[in-house]
């Protein structure tokens, strides 16, 4: 079938066509319909079928004869090691880790952290929590103590499991003392922790607390999956709001299943036996669909890239890793393209490898460039698709269906919606924007297998974050239009949330850290573009009166202090202090005129501003700056 039909399917009728592809992987107890609605605005899929996500990711195909697959490739340029996992023998870790997890007392619907660098372990534990029913939180590395603190209180693990480092270029990132940390922080305790050790750092461990990952799991008995109902969640992910309270997205295990499934072929062209690349981080969406599930659920090899795209240690590291373990389909995010480019810009290392087997590249996480997705066909010579999608969908929203018929690309567009979203494009009022017209995007209800059915511990926050401005309709934050072909353009975010180096981060977070210091009396954090992040937060401080604190050290301290409560990632580098804060007469700090200014865009003063002169103020500070940039 073409897309345009099987699209018209998913919503002329959307029980038939994902009953149809939940047919496709293993059920205990297959469902006897896909949607329930009953408790609209919450809506299940597959509820009242019985599955695991272990099973259908690992055991089936050892039962199917793929044992001896590689499943997981881990790829580490930093440790100089390649070393390949096959499904039976990641059966038998996955299993006995559950049965070590088993005999501590985790059982189905515990909540498990997760907070690992890029090795094949952190996959393990996240399928041996699958096997086990309990619902994993994997909480990315490059976020620091107070940040895990924030995510053990609000889904209260019985238990976390670490590893004692990970490996930055250049710089060993301490975990250990960044569990600790977090555990002395958190006002809830987790009952236990396994940490497992890695070679390049031995971390100690707490006794009555710790765990070590390998001898935890002598003379257990190794678990098998435990069926769970097609609801049950199989994975909390937090994800930036705009407080410093991060979302806790739920994933329901049977649309999860379903719709990766799905995607796999219908997207991503994979088949069993093929080798799928995304070079993310298990700590994000990408990693959780398409460096786990996804991949393994399709019966691929998937590959664990513990390295950047340049300096590990050249500009060349993807397309040897591609090359080397013969890689169909890619997946990165725009800003990896564009750090290779800027070291790269003739793309010679790209011509030193053979890269035959590579078929198509996909981009997401951030808005793709025309120039670097030119960039990249001109010299990797395959499609480079862009593809739309948030932590919220779990999947695509839009995308080019490469796998059942590859649609023309056009440039600045990640094309069109996949199956079961009904996309629009609304004014304030909600109403319909004609085709290319720019509006909030939204999508109308339900919103089919694998999305977020509510937010962990806040339904209403749920409701209010993303279905009340437009009833009946999922809000994604996102503005742009639809064009009279139906391409989708997504253009900027409606909220303070910002994207740096495809990281969404948000700006009302990175305040309140700043509001924190002593001497701050009020601040604003906005997002610039950056060449090559895309965007970097930019910090405006406003002293306490009277403070006699010279402004750099102040500055200084900021920086620091972001880094020690959000982490590295936050990669908060510039602020300057300045007398006062534009703002409205109602007191709206006027943050978007700050970006223009700071871009060097046109803008018009706004109306309701409460003193123009003080965007003559910003101005000099941003000079200061270098801002805008040249
Ligand atoms: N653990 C600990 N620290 C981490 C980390 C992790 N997992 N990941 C990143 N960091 C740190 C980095 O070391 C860096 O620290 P520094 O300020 O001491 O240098 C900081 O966080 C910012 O990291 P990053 O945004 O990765 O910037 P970079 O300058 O190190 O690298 C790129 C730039 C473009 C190469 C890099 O951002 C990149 O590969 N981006 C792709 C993003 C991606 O895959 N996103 C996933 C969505 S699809
Ligand atoms: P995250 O939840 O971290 O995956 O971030 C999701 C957000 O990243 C989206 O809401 C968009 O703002 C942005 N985003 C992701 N993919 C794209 C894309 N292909 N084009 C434009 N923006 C994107």
């Amino acid at each position: 079938m073409a897309y345009a039909d099987i699209y018209a399917a998913s919503l002329n009728d959307p029980e038939g066509f994902w009953m149809e592809q939940a047919g496709k992987i293993d059920w205990l107890t297959p469902p006897t319909r896909a949607l329930n609605g009953e408790k609209a605005p919450f809506y299940s899929w597959f509820a009242d079928g019985r599955l695991n996500a272990c099973w259908n990711a690992v055991d089936r195909h050892v039962e199917a004869g793929r044992g001896k697959q590689i499943a997981i490739k881990h790829v580490s340029p930093i440790t100089h090691s390649t070393k390949g996992i096959t499904y039976a023998e990641l059966q038998a870790r996955v299993a006995s880790l559950a049965g070590a997890l088993r005999a501590k007392g985790v059982q189905k619907g515990d909540r498990v952290i997760i907070y690992m660098p890029m090795i094949p372990e952190a996959l393990e534990a996240m399928l041996a929590c699958a096997r086990l029913g309990a619902i994993h939180s994997v909480v990315f590395g490059g976020f620091a103590a107070h940040e895990l603190a924030v995510r053990i209180n609000d889904c209260t693990p019985k238990a976390i499991i670490a590893a004692s480092c990970g490996l930055e270029p250049g710089r060993v990132v301490h975990y250990k003392p960044l569990l600790d940390k977090a555990i002395e922080e958190a006002t809830h305790k987790p009952e236990f922790c396994v940490v497992f050790q890695r070679e390049q750092e031995v971390a100690k461990l707490i006794e009555g607390r710790d765990v070590a990952w390998h001898t935890f799991q002598y003379g257990v008995e190794p678990a098998e999956c435990v069926p769970v109902e097609g609801d049950h969640p199989a994975y909390i992910l937090y994800t930036s709001g705009t407080t410093g309270q991060p979302k806790g997205v739920v994933r329901a295990t049977g649309g999860h299943l379903v719709a990766l499934n799905w995607t796999m072929k219908a997207i991503y062209d994979i088949d069993a036996g093929d080798v799928f690349w995304a070079a993310s981080d298990v700590g994000w969406v990408v990693g959780h669909s398409y460096i786990c599930y996804g991949p393994l659920i399709a019966g691929a090899t998937t590959i664990v890239y513990e390295g950047k795209p340049v300096g590990t240690p050249d500009a060349g590291a993807f397309w040897r890793v591609m090359q080397n373990q013969r890689v169909k389909s890619f997946f990165t995010a725009p800003t990896a393209l564009r750090a290779i480019k800027r070291e790269d810009p003739e793309g010679k290392l790209i011509a030193e490898y053979n890269l035959r087997s590579l078929k198509t590249v996909y981009l997401a996480g951030e808005r793709a460039d025309p120039d670097t997705i030119l960039w990249a066909q001109r010299h990797l010579n395959v499609p480079v698709i862009d593809h739309w999608w948030q932590t919220e969908s779990g999947w695509a929203i839009a995308a080019n269906p490469m796998g059942i018929e590859p649609l023309p690309v056009k440039l600045g567009s990640p094309s069109v919606p996949m199956p079961g979203y009904d996309i629009r494009v609304l004014d304030e009022g909600g109403h319909q924007m004609a085709p290319g017209e720019l509006g909030a995007i939204a999508i109308k209800l339900p919103l089919p297998p694998g999305t977020l059915p509510t937010l962990w511990n806040a339904a209403e926050r749920f409701v209010k974050s993303y279905l009340t401005h437009f009833p009946g309709y999922y809000e994604t934050g996102d503005a742009g239009y639809i064009d009279e072909d139906g391409y989708v353009y997504i253009m900027a975010r409606t909220d303070d949330v910002i994207n740096v180096a495809g990281h969404r981060l948000s700006t009302g977070a990175m305040e309140e850290v700043l509001a924190s210091h002593r001497d701050v009396a009020e601040c604003a954090v906005i997002g610039v573009s950056d060449a090559l992040k895309g965007q970097s937060p930019m910090g405006f401080l406003c002293l306490n009166k009277g403070t006699n604190r010279e402004p750099a050290e102040v500055v200084k301290e900021c920086v620091a202090l972001m880094r020690d409560k959000i982490g590295p990632v936050a990669d908060f580098k510039r602020a300057c202090v300045v007398e006062r804060l534009p703002k409205t007469r109602s007191g709206k700090i006027l943050r978007g005129t700050m970006v223009k200014i700071a871009d060097g865009q046109e803008f018009k003063t706004p109306a309701t501003i409460d003193d123009p002169a003080i965007l003559d103020e910003i101005r000099v500070a941003l000079k200061t700056l270098g801002y805008p940039a040249a």
